[in-house]
Protein backbone atom coordinates (compact mmCIF):
# COMPACT_ATOMS: atom_id res chain seq x y z
CA UNK A 1 0.00 0.00 0.00
CA UNK A 2 1.31 3.59 -0.64
CA UNK A 3 0.65 7.13 0.42
CA UNK A 4 0.38 9.46 -1.99
CA UNK A 5 -0.40 13.47 -1.90
CA UNK A 6 -0.23 16.36 -4.20
CA UNK A 7 0.78 19.56 -2.66
CA UNK A 8 0.54 22.97 -4.49
CA UNK A 9 2.82 26.27 -4.30
CA UNK A 10 0.65 29.40 -4.56
CA UNK A 11 3.47 31.77 -5.92
CA UNK A 12 4.90 29.53 -8.80
CA UNK A 13 2.23 27.00 -9.66
CA UNK A 14 4.11 24.35 -8.86
CA UNK A 15 3.01 20.55 -7.89
CA UNK A 16 5.21 18.50 -5.57
CA UNK A 17 4.54 14.69 -5.23
CA UNK A 18 4.76 12.79 -2.08
CA UNK A 19 4.93 8.96 -2.52
CA UNK A 20 5.51 6.84 0.44
CA UNK A 21 5.31 2.85 1.50
CA UNK A 22 2.89 2.87 4.32
CA UNK A 23 4.21 -0.16 5.71
CA UNK A 24 8.03 0.81 5.94
CA UNK A 25 7.13 4.82 6.36
CA UNK A 26 9.96 5.39 3.24
CA UNK A 27 8.77 8.81 1.75
CA UNK A 28 10.54 10.65 -1.77
CA UNK A 29 9.24 14.15 -3.21
CA UNK A 30 9.25 14.81 -6.98
CA UNK A 31 10.21 18.49 -7.78
CA UNK A 32 9.75 20.10 -3.79
CA UNK A 33 9.72 23.48 -4.05
CA UNK A 34 12.58 25.68 -1.73
CA UNK A 35 10.14 28.10 -0.30
CA UNK A 36 7.88 24.69 0.88
CA UNK A 37 10.30 23.32 2.77
CA UNK A 38 8.36 23.74 6.08
CA UNK A 39 5.71 22.53 4.64
CA UNK A 40 7.10 19.39 3.16
CA UNK A 41 8.64 19.04 6.21
CA UNK A 42 5.67 19.19 8.38
CA UNK A 43 3.79 16.58 5.85
CA UNK A 44 6.43 14.06 6.13
CA UNK A 45 6.26 14.44 9.57
CA UNK A 46 2.73 14.32 10.07
CA UNK A 47 2.02 11.43 8.27
CA UNK A 48 5.43 9.80 9.89
CA UNK A 49 7.49 9.02 7.12
CA UNK A 50 11.58 9.35 6.55
CA UNK A 51 12.34 10.89 3.26
CA UNK A 52 14.40 8.78 1.55
CA UNK A 53 14.75 10.72 -2.08
CA UNK A 54 13.87 13.64 -3.63
CA UNK A 55 13.57 13.64 -7.92
CA UNK A 56 13.74 16.32 -9.82
CA UNK A 57 11.78 16.60 -13.53
CA UNK A 58 14.20 18.74 -14.89
CA UNK A 59 16.21 22.31 -13.92
CA UNK A 60 13.68 24.42 -13.18
CA UNK A 61 13.67 28.20 -14.56
CA UNK A 62 10.47 29.16 -12.13
CA UNK A 63 11.31 28.38 -8.78
CA UNK A 64 14.35 27.12 -6.88
CA UNK A 65 14.16 22.92 -5.81
CA UNK A 66 13.88 22.17 -2.27
CA UNK A 67 16.09 19.22 -2.97
CA UNK A 68 19.16 20.72 -1.87
CA UNK A 69 18.01 21.98 1.70
CA UNK A 70 15.99 18.52 1.92
CA UNK A 71 19.11 16.07 1.01
CA UNK A 72 21.06 18.23 3.42
CA UNK A 73 18.52 17.98 6.54
CA UNK A 74 17.94 14.62 5.96
CA UNK A 75 19.30 11.15 4.84
CA UNK A 76 17.37 12.04 1.50
CA UNK A 77 19.27 11.33 -2.06
CA UNK A 78 18.64 13.75 -5.00
CA UNK A 79 18.25 12.34 -7.90
CA UNK A 80 17.51 13.90 -11.30
CA UNK A 81 17.28 12.40 -15.64
CA UNK A 82 20.98 11.37 -16.60
CA UNK A 83 20.06 14.19 -19.15
CA UNK A 84 20.61 16.86 -17.18
CA UNK A 85 24.35 16.13 -16.10
CA UNK A 86 23.86 17.35 -12.53
CA UNK A 87 27.16 16.46 -11.04
CA UNK A 88 25.80 17.16 -7.74
CA UNK A 89 22.87 14.47 -8.03
CA UNK A 90 23.32 11.41 -5.70
CA UNK A 91 22.01 9.41 -8.77
CA UNK A 92 21.27 10.54 -12.68
CA UNK A 93 18.63 7.91 -13.63
CA UNK A 94 18.70 7.12 -17.33
CA UNK A 95 15.53 6.52 -19.63
CA UNK A 96 13.92 3.38 -18.40
CA UNK A 97 15.86 2.47 -15.34
CA UNK A 98 13.87 2.07 -12.68
CA UNK A 99 14.23 3.29 -8.66
CA UNK A 100 13.20 1.21 -6.17
CA UNK A 101 12.27 1.78 -2.52
CA UNK A 102 10.65 -0.80 -1.05
CA UNK A 103 7.38 -1.55 -2.57
CA UNK A 104 7.41 1.53 -4.67
CA UNK A 105 9.04 1.27 -7.85
CA UNK A 106 9.22 4.56 -10.37
CA UNK A 107 10.74 4.26 -14.10
CA UNK A 108 12.54 6.98 -15.19
CA UNK A 109 11.56 7.87 -18.76
CA UNK A 110 13.51 10.36 -20.31
CA UNK A 111 11.36 13.35 -22.32
CA UNK A 112 13.73 16.23 -23.74
CA UNK A 113 12.67 19.02 -25.69
CA UNK A 114 11.17 21.44 -22.93
CA UNK A 115 14.60 21.01 -21.36
CA UNK A 116 17.47 18.36 -22.56
CA UNK A 117 17.60 16.82 -19.07
CA UNK A 118 13.57 16.15 -18.60
CA UNK A 119 12.91 12.67 -17.49
CA UNK A 120 8.95 11.97 -16.57
CA UNK A 121 8.66 9.53 -14.11
CA UNK A 122 5.97 6.65 -14.28
CA UNK A 123 4.31 4.89 -11.17
CA UNK A 124 2.03 2.63 -11.94
CA UNK A 125 -0.79 3.85 -13.97
CA UNK A 126 0.60 7.20 -13.39
CA UNK A 127 2.75 9.94 -15.17
CA UNK A 128 4.49 12.12 -13.58
CA UNK A 129 5.04 14.51 -16.60
CA UNK A 130 6.94 17.18 -14.96
CA UNK A 131 6.64 20.19 -17.84
CA UNK A 132 6.79 17.82 -20.73
CA UNK A 133 2.88 17.38 -20.49
CA UNK A 134 0.80 20.34 -18.61
CA UNK A 135 -3.12 19.77 -18.75
CA UNK A 136 -4.20 21.41 -21.96
CA UNK A 137 -1.17 22.60 -22.55
CA UNK A 138 2.79 21.43 -22.33
CA UNK A 139 5.79 23.33 -21.20
CA UNK A 140 7.82 26.04 -23.62
CA UNK A 141 10.89 25.13 -25.74
CA UNK A 142 12.54 28.57 -26.21
CA UNK A 143 15.39 27.98 -23.49
CA UNK A 144 17.17 25.66 -21.63
CA UNK A 145 18.16 23.76 -24.90
CA UNK A 146 14.59 23.39 -25.42
CA UNK A 147 13.43 22.01 -28.63
CA UNK A 148 9.92 22.13 -30.21
CA UNK A 149 11.20 18.77 -32.27
CA UNK A 150 12.09 16.86 -29.60
CA UNK A 151 9.10 17.68 -26.98
CA UNK A 152 6.82 16.89 -30.21
CA UNK A 153 8.40 13.36 -30.11
CA UNK A 154 8.53 13.12 -26.08
CA UNK A 155 4.60 13.48 -25.86
CA UNK A 156 4.17 11.65 -28.35
CA UNK A 157 5.98 8.80 -26.24
CA UNK A 158 3.91 9.57 -23.01
CA UNK A 159 0.58 9.37 -25.44
CA UNK A 160 1.76 5.95 -25.93
CA UNK A 161 0.56 4.79 -22.58
CA UNK A 162 -2.99 3.90 -22.05
CA UNK A 163 -5.54 6.11 -22.28
CA UNK A 164 -6.69 5.66 -18.73
CA UNK A 165 -3.08 6.12 -17.57
CA UNK A 166 -3.42 9.31 -15.40
CA UNK A 167 -1.23 12.66 -15.90
CA UNK A 168 -0.03 14.56 -12.79
CA UNK A 169 1.54 18.11 -14.34
CA UNK A 170 4.09 19.78 -12.96
CA UNK A 171 2.53 23.08 -13.16
CA UNK A 172 -0.78 24.05 -13.22
CA UNK A 173 -2.05 27.66 -13.80
CA UNK A 174 -5.79 27.15 -13.66
CA UNK A 175 -6.98 25.05 -10.85
CA UNK A 176 -6.23 21.81 -12.59
CA UNK A 177 -4.81 18.77 -10.60
CA UNK A 178 -4.99 15.79 -12.84
CA UNK A 179 -5.90 14.36 -16.55
CA UNK A 180 -5.15 11.32 -18.21
CA UNK A 181 -3.75 10.03 -21.30
CA UNK A 182 -7.01 9.85 -23.39
CA UNK A 183 -8.23 13.56 -22.57
CA UNK A 184 -4.63 14.99 -23.62
CA UNK A 185 -4.77 13.30 -26.77
CA UNK A 186 -8.26 14.67 -27.24
CA UNK A 187 -8.59 17.89 -26.06
CA UNK A 188 -5.04 19.50 -25.54
CA UNK A 189 -4.39 21.96 -27.78
CA UNK A 190 -0.83 21.95 -28.05
CA UNK A 191 -1.88 17.75 -29.32
CA UNK A 192 -5.04 17.22 -30.77
CA UNK A 193 -4.93 17.68 -34.59
CA UNK A 194 -0.90 18.87 -34.39
CA UNK A 195 1.39 16.62 -36.32
CA UNK A 196 4.92 17.74 -36.12
CA UNK A 197 4.98 20.53 -38.28
CA UNK A 198 2.22 22.00 -36.85
CA UNK A 199 3.35 21.60 -33.40
CA UNK A 200 6.24 23.13 -33.86
CA UNK A 201 5.55 25.94 -35.81
CA UNK A 202 3.13 27.08 -33.36
CA UNK A 203 5.81 26.37 -30.20
CA UNK A 204 7.78 28.85 -32.13
CA UNK A 205 5.24 31.55 -32.97
CA UNK A 206 4.59 31.32 -28.59
CA UNK A 207 6.70 34.66 -28.30
CA UNK A 208 6.65 34.43 -24.29
CA UNK A 209 8.26 37.22 -22.37
CA UNK A 210 11.10 35.52 -20.19
CA UNK A 211 10.41 34.12 -16.78
CA UNK A 212 11.07 36.26 -14.12
CA UNK A 213 13.18 33.90 -11.81
CA UNK A 214 15.26 32.12 -14.48
CA UNK A 215 18.32 34.23 -13.52
CA UNK A 216 18.16 32.82 -10.51
CA UNK A 217 16.64 29.69 -10.34
CA UNK A 218 18.88 27.65 -12.98
CA UNK A 219 22.29 28.74 -11.31
CA UNK A 220 21.13 27.35 -7.93
CA UNK A 221 19.43 24.24 -9.47
CA UNK A 222 22.11 23.50 -11.47
CA UNK A 223 23.87 23.35 -8.33
CA UNK A 224 20.86 21.09 -6.96
CA UNK A 225 19.51 23.68 -5.33
CA UNK A 226 22.67 24.78 -3.63
CA UNK A 227 24.28 22.75 -0.44
CA UNK A 228 24.07 25.18 2.39
CA UNK A 229 20.81 25.45 4.21
CA UNK A 230 18.78 27.82 3.29
CA UNK A 231 21.54 30.30 1.91
CA UNK A 232 20.81 28.90 -2.05
CA UNK A 233 21.53 31.79 -4.23
CA UNK A 234 18.77 34.32 -4.34
CA UNK A 235 16.88 33.20 -1.64
CA UNK A 236 13.81 35.54 -0.81
CA UNK A 237 13.38 37.43 2.59
CA UNK A 238 10.46 35.54 2.88
CA UNK A 239 11.81 31.70 2.44
FE1 LIG B 1 10.08 23.92 -16.38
Amino acid sequence: MAIFRQLFDDATSTFTYLIADENTRSALLIDPVHEQYARDRAVLDALGLTLKYVLETHVHADHITGGGRLRHETAAQFVAGKGTGLSCADRLIGDGETLTMDSITLEAIATPGHTDGCTSYRWNDRLFTGDTILIDACGRTDFQQGSADRLYDSIQRLLSFPEETLIYPGHDYNGKRVSCVGQEKAINPYIAGLDKAAFVAKMHALNLPKPKRIDVAVPANSLCGGADVGRVPGETEAA
